[in-house]
């Protein structure tokens, strides 16, 4: 095998070639299984199949045989799975819980859902002989249906160009209409995608958030994440917020397609960090595209408005060495500090409206965040990047709202960075290709003193590779 370029060291990736959406989530005795959208003979999308990866730690994956092959009724699109521990479905033979993973079929244009089952753990799948399951009631998109169980029955939530429609099932095999929601909400810039109703417990009592992806139509151009929060009575989704009302889940260009693990007690998502916009042209090989780190989320009360707060997991256990610094940084003066590659910056500031510069600067090229109060702007500019040319979308310089910044956590891998800001309150996932095996991590005070309390942890590089030998 060649250089690996740019390959990351705990994020997963394919061994080879394409992924895009994570898939068929979900968790039993001990094992995370991660399915994914693979292209297995190209770097670049095309037939797609479900390849299969399986973790204990969310961070080492062992790569499975791929799970789920093109057939005579199309492509294998994005869907989830369930442990149907109840045999519901009556698929189930002896000994272990029968796992239902619900998919959509492609074919040339034409969507439709199907069921595929395994009664070995995951190991191996039988699709269903009567698929499809759902048929297509004439819409061009109709896909990426997500299965969770709510009472006595499953629920299924499914992206339909502009809206979601949710369907119900007592045996996973039947499925009947319920509702619709969003023709009339949030933002319709591009196609509705990979939807996750997810239920939580908040300091207020239970409550629903309902995940979609769009593409294009995002906060910073191409593919995100919106999200809308309210109730589900088991028929409806009632959405608390105004219509017209917007909440991104990540400000980054690159975190899409994200859904959560089913058969977990706290909600637990990974995302694809990736857009659409440049996908099939990044500078990486012999893959190409990879996960985001995985996240906690929790619905929580910030500043009066309902927000999901994310946390990265694991990462605890990369840590193999810890600098911390106490510095304070007079108006227009800098300070750096050696950054290694794989790493983990969590910085406290101590005055939450002082106007800053932070850079990751390689040879002759850099990242480069700013975050200006006045007027309440956080943004990261990737447009100095030796590597950035591969395409003039790429070349971007990134916005989120921050009016107050109390703290942040950044996580760098090879090719990718993940801002969490006010504990995980709001997020920005970005890739960037810079050569090198360590940076310079520069803060620049403007106009008044900054000072802050920051830890830069090295973390273990090679740890996909480490664990599987
Ligand atoms: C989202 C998506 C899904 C679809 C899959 C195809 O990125 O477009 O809607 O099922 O990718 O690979």
């Amino acid at each position: 095998m060649g250089k690996e370029t740019y390959r990351p060291h705990f994020h997963f990736s394919a061994e080879k070639n394409w992924i895009n959406d994570p898939n068929g989530l979900y968790y039993l005795d001990g094992e995370y299984h991660l399915f994914y959208q693979h292209h297995p003979e190209s770097e670049m999308w095309g037939p797609m199949h479900w390849g299969h990866a399986i973790s204990q730690d969310l961070l080492h994956w062992e790569h499975r045989p791929i799970a789920l092959f093109p057939d005579e009724q199309g492509m294998i699109f994005s869907g989830s799975a369930v442990v149907d521990d109840k045999n519901t479905s009556g698929l189930q033979e002896d000994g272990f819980p029968t796992i239902i993973a619900l998919f959509t079929h492609h074919n040339e244009g034409h969507e439709t859902q199907s069921l595929a089952y395994s009664n070995d753990k995951g190991r191996t799948w039988t699709k269903y002989p009567h698929n499809p399951v759902i048929e297509n009631p004439g819409l061009k998109d109709f896909r990426d249906p997500k299965v969770f169980r709510y009472e006595n029955q499953w629920i299924m939530s499914l992206a339909c160009g502009d809206h979601i429609r949710f369907y119900k099932s007592e045996n996973l095999l039947n499925w009947a209409y319920l509702s619709s929601f969003g023709q009339d909400y949030g933002a319709h810039g591009g196609v509705w995608e990979c939807p996750d109703l997810v239920r939580f417990q908040t300091e207020e009592g239970e409550k629903w958030v309902l995940i979609v992806s769009i593409n294009p139509g995002g906060p910073n151009g191409g593919s995100a994440i919106q999200y809308f929060t309210g109730e589900f009575d088991g028929e409806v989704f009632h959405c608390d917020q105004p219509k017209e009302y917007v909440k991104w889940a990540d400000f980054g260009r690159d975190f899409y397609a994200a859904v959560t693990w089913s058969n977990l007690p706290q909600p637990l998502w990974i995302g694809w960090m990736n857009n659409w916009q440049y996908a099939n042209e990044g500078p990486t090989h012999p893959f190409r595209g990879s996960m985001s780190i995985p996240r906690k989320l929790s619905l929580e009360n910030v500043e009066g408005e309902a927000i999901l707060v994310q946390k990265p997991v694991s990462v605890e256990l990369l840590v193999e060495r810890i600098d911390s610094h106490l510095v304070h940084i007079g108006a227009v003066e800098t300070v750096s500090h050696i950054l290694p590659k794989q790493s983990r910056v969590i910085a406290e500031f101590k005055k939450t409206a002082i106007p800053f510069d932070l850079s990751i600067k390689g040879e002759g090229e850099e990242i480069k965040i700013v975050f200006d109060p006045s007027v309440g702007t956080f943004s990261l500019d990737r447009t100095n990047l030796k590597d950035a040319q591969f395409s003039e979308h790429f070349m971007s310089i990134d916005t989120m709202p921050v009016k107050h910044l109390k703290n942040l956590e950044m996580i760098i891998d090879e090719c990718s960075v993940e801002i969490f800001v006010n504990q995980g309150a709001k997020v920005m996932t970005e890739l960037f290709y810079m050569s090198g095996d360590e940076f310079e991590l520069e803060w620049r005070a403007k106009s008044k003193e900054l000072q802050l309390e920051y830890t830069v942890q090295k973390l273990k590089a090679n740890y996909q590779k480490l664990c599987s030998e």
